[in-house]
Formats: structure tokens, C-alpha cells, sequence
């Protein structure tokens, strides 16, 4: 018996939208490692160069390419380089995004709010738009300046990062929430668009992951946890968080033919049991 999960992307091309972040840079060395030619696209190549030239060293195959996801020139622009690099695009992989600084508020109530704090009436409605911007309008535009170049293409399939917050709003995170619910919504309209054009699409969801850059939200100097993240963590049956390599299986399970061919418009949660969880 020929099990499903020996993933051979060999032959296949990947562009990682986020490419040069935490989660997309284990994403890029994951496709690579299964024989993927990775595009590790990010608004600064120096960034996405880092990511792609460490594949190659692996012996994977990897290059940088710089664009805006937010911006269709530089998409088209980005578009052009891959196809001349890779000869055409298999996967893709939307993961820029993320909660844009500020644009949270600081309570998770209105009635909690000491005077002169943020509340969502005086919040910096700008930033909120620039979340939502990130999240959403920058999934759907690659999805088109890159999905055109995936039908008809063998083992075509985009994967798109939803959040816990698209099922149920994360407390503070308005805009980072109502734009991943977006994402989510988005990942089933497109998987019922392409059916019959043999592209897939489906979404993670991950739960809470301990990443370096949001470490200082998550542990008080002494190495407790915050407020918040006792929270999160006894929200999360596991009790902990999750490291960004708990993700690969999740990506090689939807990027693989052999695993999920039947599979679209799926939003996997990859979250330690929060979403199951009533917390009772
Ligand atoms: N870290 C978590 O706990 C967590 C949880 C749920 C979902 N996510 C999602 O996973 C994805 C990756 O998150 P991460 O933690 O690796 O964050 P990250 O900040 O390390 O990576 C995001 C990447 O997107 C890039 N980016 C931002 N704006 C861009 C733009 N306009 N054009 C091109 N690239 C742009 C950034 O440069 C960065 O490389 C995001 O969509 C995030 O919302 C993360």
C-alpha cells in the first residue's frame, strides 16, 4: 500500500505571500523540503533573500521576489518574475497578514475603560481599515493575480491563514477578526469558484502561537505569563501554545494531492483544542 502522506512536490512551483515572516518562512522551508521551487515573496527581497537562500543551503530550491500584496502592480510585476523562474505557479500560499499595530483597543469592554483610554469610539479607525486592507484585500488580490495562473495547472491549490477570530471575534481585535472572518468567507466562495476549474482553496485557522515577535505580549519579564495570555493558554485545552512547525502538517495535507485531492473550502483549525472548547 502506497501510504498518502510519503509528499512528493517535486516538479511544483509555491509562491508564499508572508513568505519572509515567522509562519511563512516555515512554511517556505516546508514546501521546499517536499521538493517544492518556493517564491518567498515579501515587500523587502533583503527579508524573503534570508529565507530563500537558507533553503538553498538545505539543498532546497528558493528564490525572493518583492511585492506589496496590497499593491496589483507589483503583484503583476512579481507575477511575471516567478513565471520566468519557475515556469508556472502550483500553489499558493496567502499568508501576509496580521494585526496592524494600534489598531487594537485596550480593554476587553467598554464598561473596563479608565478615563482617557481607547475605546473603540476613539480608536484609530485608519489603522482598523488598514487591517482589514492587509488581511482580506491582500488574499484576494494575489488569489487573482496569481490564481489565473493556476488553472489548468496539475495539483493547483491556494491555502489561506484564517485565525480563531473568523469563527468567533477576538476580544480588543475588531478589525484583525472581522478581516480573518472575511478570509474564512472568502476561502469558501473561492473553493466553490474554482470546483469545476480543478483549483482548490482552503484555509488554516491556527489558534495561538509563541512566535519571537509576540513574546513580550505573552510572557511578563520573569517568564509568567500576562494577563492575557493565562487567558489564552487556559482557553486552549493543551495548555500551551503552539510553535509554528505544528503547522506544517496542516499545510502538506492541503498542498498535497494525495492527502486531500477531495478537499476544498476548508478552514483547518490548527489551535490545541481552543475551538472546541466551551470552557466549561
Ligand atoms: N502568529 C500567530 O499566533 C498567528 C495566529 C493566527 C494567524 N496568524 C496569521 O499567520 C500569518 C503569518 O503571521 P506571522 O505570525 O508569521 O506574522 P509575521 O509578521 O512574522 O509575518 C507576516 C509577513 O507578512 C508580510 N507582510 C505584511 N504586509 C505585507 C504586504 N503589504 N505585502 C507583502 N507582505 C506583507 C510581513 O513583512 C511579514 O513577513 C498572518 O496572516 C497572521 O494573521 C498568526
Amino acid at each position: 500500500m502506497e501510504l498518502p502522506f510519503q509528499i512528493d512536490l517535486t516538479g511544483q512551483s509555491a509562491v508564499v505571500t508572508g513568505g519572509s515572516g515567522v509562519i511563512g518562512g516555515v512554511f517556505c522551508r516546508a514546501l521546499a523540503a517536499c521538493g517544492a521551487q518556493v517564491a518567498v515573496l515579501g515587500r523587502s527581497s533583503a527579508k524573503s533573500e534570508v529565507c530563500a537562500e537558507s533553503i538553498r543551503k538545505e539543498g532546497g530550491k528558493a528564490f525572493a521576489v518583492a511585492a506589496d500584496v496590497l499593491s496589483r502592480d507589483s503583484l503583476l510585476a512579481a507575477r511575471e518574475s516567478i513565471l520566468q523562474r519557475a515556469g508556472g505557479i502550483n500553489i499558493l500560499v496567502n499568508c501576509a497578514g496580521g494585526a496592524v499595530p494600534g489598531a487594537a483597543v485596550p480593554q476587553d469592554q467598554l464598561a473596563d475603560a479608565v478615563p482617557g483610554e481607547t475605546t473603540f469610539f476613539t480608536a484609530d479607525i485608519e489603522k482598523i481599515h488598514r487591517e482589514l486592507d492587509l488581511n482580506i484585500y491582500g488574499t484576494m488580490l494575489p488569489t487573482q493575480i496569481f490564481g489565473e495562473c493556476l488553472t489548468g495547472r496539475k495539483n493547483a491549490n491556494i491555502i489561506n491563514i484564517a485565525s480563531m477570530g473568523a469563527d468567533r471575534p477576538l476580544t480588543r481585535l475588531a478589525g484583525y477578526s472581522a478581516a480573518k472572518a472575511a478570509v474564512a468567507n472568502f476561502t469558501q466562495w473561492a473553493a466553490v469558484y474554482f470546483a469545476r476549474s480543478g483549483v482548490r482553496v482552503n484555509a488554516i485557522a491556527p489558534g495561538f502561537f509563541h512566535t519571537t515577535q509576540n513574546h513580550s505580549l505573552q510572557y511578563n519579564p520573569d517568564g509568567t505569563p500576562t494577563v492575557r495570555s493565562g487567558k489564552i493558554l487556559r482557553s486552549t485545552p493543551m495548555e500551551r501554545y503552539g510553535d509554528p512547525e505544528d503547522l506544517i502538517g496542516a499545510l502538506l495535507y492541503l498542498a498535497s494531492p494525495k492527502g486531500s485531492a477531495f478537499v476544498t473550502g476548508v478552514i483547518l483549525p490548527v489551535d490545541g483544542g481552543f475551538e472546541a472548547y466551551s470552557g466549561v
